[in-house]
């Protein structure tokens, strides 16, 4: 029965005793690949599909690498003291292929850059709007992060229906979870929820591996002692002061990123901006060029609080965009001063408010607030040696343009109340 198994259909099978095993041939499989592979030129296409390999492995970024493995950890973070070589695998750098292979991440001549995704909280706000609009031209897919509080829909709307834009309606001190490989974090409403906002997107950055770029402010310098200030200053704030919510929140949000930074091995930039102003400003938050131009606009008169002679300096939005995406690409931590040297009183501001706008608007002197700094004026040169930047645009040339658009915004075209007929560029920044 066995045999008849085995040999079915095999009469002619020897029977078990005459068998005589084949010659050893040690290398005769290898010899039979080997001349596969030799003919017809098979071993070139093997060769050129190896070069194109790892031609491709070396150059195309790895951004798109899975989500860092998920921990049991709550998505608000305390700070984690761990040291920084057992940080996440998935790190910012190994994401944007930076690591051994690409130490440069440089693109080679002719190869389009691969977008990037990007969060900007904020992103329907003043600077957030004109952030988002720069990365939409380089290519990127950009989220924003908005609630609202101060920001607009208005501001982003034009990018409604491009694939590369998504707008979520969130407030940042509630966590969230998206794979992205940039943070811009621009939220900030005046108030203590700024350190929590600040927190979850720093937890955000640590658990996808992205880098994280905090908006902070010249407001962390205080009443300065040291003019110009420069970012080795440490500042002088009054803690307890009707300002020190927002100054001290932000000195708080410096602390956790650097904590973030030293503890967690998170990529991070710090960014500490004076003054800017420009079209998309909310139109009453304060801030003494929109007070201005929207009291000149109104034919109101112009308010100076004190004697007029505290100093700041004006940056026009595009310069300060322009600096916060080469902290972001840059090397370097920071902080650093982002803002315009150009030094003008308060009197000074109002004159060029009144020959911008109306000559004969009239300025009216109010008491002071409390803990407003009499100098304000940076020191950029951290920057321009180490990022290459600053700033390009005057005040002189760069108020027409926020004219403009207030003027539209106040009265809905461009003819009503005032003499300017610049040109809105507002979508450029
Ligand atoms: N503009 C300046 O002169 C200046 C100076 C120093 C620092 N900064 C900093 O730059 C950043 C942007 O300032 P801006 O002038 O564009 O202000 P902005 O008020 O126009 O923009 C802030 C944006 O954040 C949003 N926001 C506020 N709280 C939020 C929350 N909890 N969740 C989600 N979104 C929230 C607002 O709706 C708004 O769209 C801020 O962090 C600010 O502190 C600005």
């Amino acid at each position: 029965m066995g045999s008849e198994l085995i040999y079915r259909g095999h009469e002619t099978q020897p029977a078990s005793d005459s068998y005589s095993p084949k010659p050893d041939k040690p290398w005769a499989s290898v010899t039979r690949a080997a001349r596969y592979l030799l003919r017809e030129q098979r071993l070139l296409f093997v060769l050129v599909g190896i070069a194109i390999a790892s031609l491709i492995f070396t150059i195309v970024p790895t951004s798109r690498a899975p989500l860092a493995p998920q921990t049991n950890a709550p998505i608000l973070d305390s700070i984690n003291y761990f040291p920084v070589e057992t940080q996440n695998k998935f790190s910012y750098q190994q994401r944007m292929g930076f690591g051994s292979g690409n130490p440069t991440g440089k693109i080679p001549l002719g190869l389009k850059r691969k977008g990037l995704r990007i969060v900007v909280t904020g992103g329907a706000g003043f600077v957030g709007s004109h952030l988002v609009d720069r990365l939409m031209a380089r290519g990127d897919s950009v989220i924003v992060v908005d609630n609202f509080f101060t920001g607009r829909k208005e501001n982003v709307m034009h990018h409604f229906g491009n694939p590369n834009f998504e707008l979520i309606r969130h407030d940042v001190v509630e966590p969230l979870l998206l794979e992205v490989d940039q943070i811009y974090h621009l939220a900030c409403p005046a108030s203590p929820t700024n350190v929590v906002g600040t927190l979850n997107m720093l937890g955000l950055a640590k658990r996808v591996g992205a880098r994280f770029l905090l908006t902070s402010t010249s407001e962390v310098y205080g009443d300065p002692l040291q003019h110009p200030q420069k970012e080795t200053y440490w500042g002088n704030v009054n803690p307890i002061g009707v300002r020190s919510c927002y100054d001290e929140g932000k000195r708080t949000a410096e602390t956790l990123t650097m904590d973030y930074h030293r503890g967690a091995g998170v990529e991070v930039r710090i960014a500490r901006i004076f003054n800017t102003y420009g079209p998309r400003m909310c139109i009453d938050d304060g801030r003494v060029v929109s007070n201005f131009v929207a009291q000149a606009l109104r034919k109101e008169p112009l308010t100076v609080y004190g004697d007029g002679k505290q100093t700041r300096s004006f940056q026009y939005v595009s310069d300060l965009v322009e600096g916060l995406m080469r902290l972001m690409e840059g090397e370097h931590v920071g902080p650093f001063n982002l803002g315009n040297p150009g030094e003008f009183t308060m009197l000074e501001l109002a004159e060029v408010v009144q020959e911008t706008i109306d000559p004969n608007a009239k300025i009216e002197f109010r008491a002071n607030t409390e803990d407003d700094p009499h100098k304000r004026k940076p020191d950029i040169g951290r920057a321009k040696e180490l990022l290459g930047w600053e700033p390009k645009v005057s005040l002189r040339k760069g108020l027409p343009l926020m004219v403009s658009d207030f003027r539209q915004r106040i009265f809905g075209d461009h003819k009503e109340g005032g003499t300017n007929p610049t040109k809105n560029t507002a979508s450029s920044a």
